[in-house]
């Protein structure tokens, strides 16, 4: 697999950052390619518990590049403080172990500023919040699509960032006068804030596409780190209720500068169940008890918020949907052990919307919304999971929910999350 691409499959949260360090043994660099630090990767080494926003989880791994890539939206605050905080843990991080693409975006304090404002004015207004993380990410999305961005390269020209950031706030700050309330923001203040933030990412700043590109050349093996899921995904997701940029695979091709022929293969991250942070349907939902009771034994807290998450059964139809658009080649089951206890598991097979049955995620958010999920039932099992290291030795109930996905999914389950750790992972041959 000389580049794989690593998409969560549901809402985010799947559990990509465990499954990449466990994979991360194969391969040479890792590559996050969208996104910012709205991202939260969890990875648990022993007792220690590393989060991880913007830096690939890859660099806890040693002779490993990580490349934050063109595709990322770079809040250069954040960076520092991920870095510095990653550093006083012991994680070794310079400029021979992490990349940051010349091309990124910034994520500028505005950005975060218009995040948490907008969101406040939604609410306010009756229109329904969309539940971001505040991080500034549609914001600096929307600058970079409005070609109003700055990038990470303009950190070197600090006469032209302070050209860009007043070109910006003469159309911004009217906006934030007449419609937040807000008073107007300073050009010269924020360029110097961020100009002096920016200073140690100096060092990381390089031609990533360039060195990704030369890598793959030379015969260096690559994963693609996607961050959110394909559900969230800008075109693909569920529509208002996305992030903003393309977490399905594609979003690898474009947000790195490697062809999309050089990305032999898919490997997508699904949870045995379903969560989701923020607003938007989710037709699965249990919005009771037992939806609790995952909850708590998942752990289902935001890493990057705090905030609870959503939980409801799996969902095939949103699988499928997510497995078609990237292409997935197999399945990485996550927390299947979460699922220990349960009398009976719920798989979703497809929905019924006003009379009709979909067995298609569909386009229409208020189709979406109306769903009634069709289920199937199996029978669940007592038995802990998290010692377990071979496929066989799954309780049988265990193997025929993992098969009855497979099926339904129509792609092969080739790992199973059992437990937090790093090493709690088994491999289907
Ligand atoms: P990511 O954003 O996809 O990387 O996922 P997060 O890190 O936000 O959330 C996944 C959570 O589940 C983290 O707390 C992980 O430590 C945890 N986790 C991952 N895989 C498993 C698993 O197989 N079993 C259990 N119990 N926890 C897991
Ligand atoms: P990882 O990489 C789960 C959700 C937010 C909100 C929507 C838009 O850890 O899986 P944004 O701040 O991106 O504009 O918020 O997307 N969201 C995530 N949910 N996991 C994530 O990342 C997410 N990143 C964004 O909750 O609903
Ligand atoms: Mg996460």
């Amino acid at each position: 697999m000389p580049a794989t691409v690593l998409v969560g499959m549901q809402w985010g949260d799947e559990g990509k950052a465990k499954v990449l360090d466990a994979l991360a043994d194969e391969t040479d660099i890792v590559v996050r390619y969208q996104g910012g630090a709205n991202a939260g990767h969890t990875v648990v080494v022993g007792k220690e518990r590393y989060a991880f926003h913007l830096v690939p989880s890859g660099i806890l791994r040693d002779n490993k590049v990580c490349v934050i890539a063109n595709g990322c939206v770079v809040d250069p605050i954040e960076l520092v403080k991920e870095i510095n905080e990653l550093r006083t843990r012991g994680v070794k991080i310079d400029s021979t172990n992490l990349q940051l693409s010349d091309r990124a975006q910034l994520v500028m304090p505005y950005h975060r500023l218009v995040d948490q404002l907008s969101e406040k004015k939604k609410e306010t207004s009756g229109a329904g919040k969309i539940g971001t993380t505040g991080r500034g990410i549609g914001p600096a999305y929307v600058d970079k699509v409005a070609r109003s961005g700055i990038r990470v390269i303009d950190v070197l020209r600090p006469s032209y960032l302070v050209d860009r950031v007043r070109q910006r706030l003469t159309e911004l700050n009217p906006v934030l006068i007449a419609v937040y309330g807000h008073e107007p923001l300073d050009a010269n203040k924020i360029a110097d804030e961020v100009l002096a933030a920016a200073q140690p990412l100096k060092a990381f700043i390089a031609d990533t596409a360039a060195f990704i590109n030369d890598a793959l050349a030379h015969g260096r093996r690559l994963l693609f780190e996607g961050a959110q899921g394909s559900l969230l995904d800008i075109d693909h997701g569920t529509y208002p209720y996305v992030t903003s940029s393309n977490a399905t695979a594609g979003g690898a091709a474009t947000g790195s500068g490697v062809s999309p022929k050089r990305i032999d293969t898919a490997l997508g991250v699904a949870k045995a169940y379903t969560t989701r942070v923020g607003a938007g349907p989710f037709p699965t939902e249990l919005k009771d008890a037992q939806g609790d009771a995952i909850r708590e034994r998942g752990g289902e807290f935001g890493t990057t918020t705090g905030r609870p998450r959503r939980c409801g059964w799996f969902d095939a139809v949103g699988v499928s949907y997510a497995a078609e658009v990237s292409g997935v080649d197999a399945i990485a089951l996550t927390k299947l052990d979460v699922l220990t206890g349960e009398k009976e598991l719920q798989l979703c097979t497809r929905y019924k919307v006003e009379g009709r049955e979909l067995t298609r995620f569909p386009a229409d958010i208020h189709a979406v919304e109306l769903a009634q999920p069709v289920y199937e039932s199996m029978p669940g099992w007592k038995e802990s999971l998290e010692e377990i290291r071979q496929y066989e030795k799954l309780p049988k109930a265990a193997r025929d929910y993992v098969e009855r996905i497979e099926k339904l999914v129509g792609i092969p389950v080739r790992y199973i999350g059992v437990g937090k750790s790093r090493d709690a992972l088994i491999e289907k041959k």
